[in-house]
């Protein structure tokens, strides 16, 4: 029989699916499984985007252009500038997703066998995309104990070496829920510059941050322009996950030039999405400042229902809709499974995401989860006490 590749073989099993059979094993006995552990969003699409496409009088579903439609490209230069990031159409390609960016990222800047350092824990599928990159993640760790605030400089520089190409951050962060400050971001600046670095935000996340605290991206700092590549999508920042639409962003030439070479090769991002999406950026403010209101109430109820559980170590998060959480357990993947095979309360269970995967060093975070707070507030109140009680009745069986 044909071999398939190394590389097949080597390619992660997404951390969050794993469990998915046991999942529906459970539903298959009855019970309701509360989905803590998936980042797709409950909150409704705007209607501007859904009617932009119910409205089109499309004759031939075309390609579009490679980049992505021009009008829309300068639709997105003009949001960015109202975010105080200066870029033009040219700066923008338009991809299949956060995700397509990603790898078109990597594949513009890296060779195989290079190195990208990522501070962990991390989202999980950038091991998915270095792997089908042929590069190596050099993991560094962040702390629970900081909010997962950015590791050390000094930590950072003991990991350059000659095969490091680009560092990686989440900003604001999954799974931490860590917002990166001005401050952070500009320490980063300084190290890519000294080390000859690219610098890629992964920025899907921008419009979710909290308590007052301002998102500061890479393109705003002034002299990185030539280091910094910025990915985004518009998954999450309209609910919009099954279209399929993000962008890479740059101010170095070189990359979009290199980069559209491989958008060239899968033609073109999905036309009636990218309509969609140009119809989302009508979205008035009062959208984000509902939602973004919702998002914070369901944070503060979701942490101080879980700091009242014994053990539990929480790391506030100040954007995005993730947070780790650290249990008094060995094995938060025992658990996770053990939550769906054998606990339930009332015909209740809930489905957690063990955070080990989102960690590249073996050992670390075996016993966090990480928790998506996307569901409506009691249902949220409903499974922390499941949670709750679960741990209680775990570690009195072992
Ligand atoms: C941090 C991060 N980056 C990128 C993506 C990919 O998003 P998409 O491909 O849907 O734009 C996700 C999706 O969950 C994410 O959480």
């Amino acid at each position: 029989m044909p071999r398939i590749s190394n590389k097949g073989r080597q390619m992660p099993a997404s951390p969050i699916r794993k469990l998915v059979p046991y999942a529906e094993d459970a539903k298959k006995r009855g019970i309701h499984v509360i989905h803590l552990n998936i980042g797709q969003p409950d909150i409704k699409t705007p209607k501007v985007a859904l009617d932009a496409v119910r409205n089109h009088n499309i004759e031939v579903l075309a390609y579009s252009m490679t980049e992505g439609s021009e009008v829309y490209r300068e639709k997105i230069a003009q949001y960015y500038a109202q975010k105080d990031i200066h870029v033009t159409a040219k700066d923008i390609i338009v991809t299949t997703g956060g995700s397509e960016a990603l790898s078109f990222a990597m594949g513009t800047i890296m060779d195989a066998d290079d190195e990208i350092i990522i501070p962990e824990p991390f989202y999980a599928n950038y091991n998915g995309f270095a792997t089908a990159a042929g590069i190596n993640v050099v993991p560094i760790a962040s702390s629970i104990d900081t909010n997962f605030a950015l590791p050390p400089i000094a930590d950072f520089e003991k990991l350059i070496g000659p095969k490091t190409k680009a560092i990686l951050i989440c900003n604001p962060g999954n799974p931490t829920g860590y917002l990166y400050s001005k401050e952070e971001i500009q320490q980063l600046a300084a190290l890519v510059k000294k080390h000859d670095l690219f610098l890629i935000a992964d920025e899907v996340y921008r419009e979710f941050t909290y308590d007052n605290k301002e998102h500061y991206s890479i393109l705003q700092e002034s002299g990185l322009e030539d280091y910094a590549i910025v990915v985004d999508s518009v998954s999450k920042r309209y609910s919009m996950c099954g279209a399929r639409i993000g962008c890479l962003v740059s101010k170095n030439k070189d990359v979009i030039q290199t980069a559209l070479k491989f958008a060239q090769a899968r033609l073109s991002p999905p036309t009636f999405a990218q309509i969609a999406s140009e119809a989302a950026l009508e979205t008035p403010q009062s959208y984000f400042d509902n939602v973004i209101e919702e998002y914070v109430a369901r944070r503060d109820i979701l942490i101080s229902e879980l700091q009242k559980l014994d053990g539990v170590k929480v790391a506030v998060p100040q954007g995005a809709f993730y947070c780790v959480t650290e249990l008094p357990i060995e094995d938060a993947d025992d658990f996770a499974q053990w939550l769906l095979e054998s606990f339930e309360i009332d015909g209740s269970t809930v489905m957690v995401a063990p955070a080990a995967g989102f960690y590249a060093t073996p050992g670390l975070g075996k016993n966090q989860i990480r928790i998506a707070y996307v569901l409506e507030k009691n249902q949220l109140v409903k499974a922390v006490h499941i949670l709750g009680e679960a741990l209680k009745q775990y570690n009195s069986n072992r």
